[in-house]
């Protein structure tokens, strides 16, 4: 009996099993841009922030690297992601100040740069401001 069937078996059976984790590997995150993977109700606000903050700002959970504003995890989270008894109120506070931030611009004067006013507004302000208050000071 030949014994072709069975390396040509064997040979399909080494790929699969190269290429299967590969493929795992390569889709459980987004390299090119270097982002986190996150929990599906804050993906809008990642995406929100890649294309509406991230060319200013580094945000190491939007894999953003912009350097004209300050880098918002050390803005925002110098100490890391807030855990913790207060980590829910300390998160909600931060939602708070980028939502002014967002409304208001900044304009300070010790800092070089401006933010303009009204970027993004309503819900989509919404969404990028719980995203980066959830995220930031993971990088
Ligand atoms: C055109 C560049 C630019 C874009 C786009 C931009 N920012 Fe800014 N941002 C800045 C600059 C510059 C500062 C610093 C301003 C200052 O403090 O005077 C800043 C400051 C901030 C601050 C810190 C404010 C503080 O002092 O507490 C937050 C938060 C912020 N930006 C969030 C965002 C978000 C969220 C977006 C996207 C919706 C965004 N920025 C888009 C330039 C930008």
């Amino acid at each position: 009996m030949s014994k072709k069937p069975f390396v040509v078996f064997g040979l399909v059976l080494v790929l699969l099993a190269v290429l299967i984790p590969l493929w795992a590997f390569r889709s459980a995150g987004d390299p090119a841009r270097g982002r986190m993977e996150v929990p599906e109700n804050l993906k809008a606000g990642q995406t929100g922030f890649q294309d509406n903050c991230g060319n200013c700002h580094k945000l190491y959970a939007a894999g953003t690297k912009g350097d004209y504003g300050p880098d918002l995890d050390q803005k925002l989270a110098p100490a890391g992601t807030p855990e913790g008894p207060d980590a829910a109120s300390q998160i909600e506070g931060t939602k708070t100040s980028v939502l002014n931030t967002l409304q208001e611009g900044a304009d300070d004067p010790t800092v070089p740069g401006r933010m303009p006013a009204g970027i993004v507004a309503g819900p989509v302000a919404d969404e990028i401001a719980e995203f980066v208050a959830e995220t930031a000071g993971r990088g």
